[in-house]
């Protein structure tokens, strides 16, 4: 049995120190490796992703991430990629990250993604150079997703996405800011590769289970959405069936979620800030 954890969207800064740590103890009694889907940071600052590195460090399971839109804001991604790195994480952006657990070998591809929209309700590389750059962008991250998927020759892999491949892990969310959350690119380039699962973050008020056209099970795995430290997904050593538990859970009283004042924070951000 392969055990993944995974969450997304922990938007820590340096006022919340200290409550990541609490909540990932004893988290290799439960997993064999910690997925985190984007929006590490609360703004892009390095002294944000200094104080998440000091949660992250000599954790007792392996810790792979992508960035998210918010870890891009300061214009600093490289380096808050690079203070994680240092601190023992795989940090992906359209590669990929091998992990030999004791229930067989697990195969971790990762891209940030990009928004654009749904099958009928979508944006096309066509028009302003704004909005070729914008689609064009989406269209890059799902070819390397594409590739870095199938690299892997492990017994299970996962494609581990921050903006959403499919629609109905946003439901709840408003429909007017869909293009924002994803888009079907990222299915598609998965349905293609082939995987196992889909984790991703960013839809703050979506919903936990979708999946693609294809048939790939997809996990929205944002903080608010499972409302818990972490969710873990099990896999048997074939790699194709997929079971959920619950990690520690959300009411637990150690601060790291932050209950409905989180939820209804993310109710009122902008699109451009889940
Ligand atoms: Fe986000
Ligand atoms: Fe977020």
């Amino acid at each position: 049995m392969i055990r993944v954890a995974a969450v997304g969207d922990l938007h820590v800064g340096p006022d919340s120190a200290g409550a990541l740590r609490e909540q990932l103890s004893g988290i290799h009694e439960k997993a064999d490796v910690l997925l985190i889907a984007g929006d590490l940071t609360k703004g892009g600052e390095p002294e944000e992703a200094e104080a998440l590195a000091l949660e992250l460090e000599g954790l007792s399971v392996r810790v792979v991430a992508v960035l998210g839109n918010h870890d891009h804001h300061a214009d600093r991604p490289a380096e808050i990629a690079g203070l994680l790195r240092e601190a023992g994480v795989a940090v992906l952006e359209g590669d990929a990250v091998r992990i030999d657990t004791p229930g067989g070998s697990l195969g971790v591809a990762g891209v940030k993604g990009f928004g654009g929209g749904f099958s009928g309700a979508s944006g096309a590389e066509f028009g302003e150079p704004e909005m070729k750059a914008f689609i064009r962008h989406t269209k890059e991250r799902s070819e390397a997703l594409e590739s870095a998927l199938a690299s892997l020759e492990t017994d299970v892999r996962i494609a581990l996405l921050h903006y959403a491949p499919v629609r109905e892990t946003l439901l709840g969310e408003p429909p007017e800011i869909f293009p924002f959350l994803g888009s079907y690119l990222l299915a598609e380039a998965v349905d293609r590769s082939g995987a196992d699962l889909v984790i991703h973050g960013h839809a703050h008020r979506g919903t936990e289970h979708g999946v693609t056209p294809g048939g790939v099970n997809v996990r929205n795995v944002a903080q608010t959405v499972i409302r818990q430290a972490y969710a873990i997904y099990g896999f048997d050593a074939g790699g194709r069936r997929e079971w959920a538990t619950a990690g520690r859970g959300a009411h637990d009283g150690q601060g790291l979620w932050e209950g409905r004042a989180s939820r209804d924070a993310a109710s009122s951000a902008p699109a451009s800030e889940r």
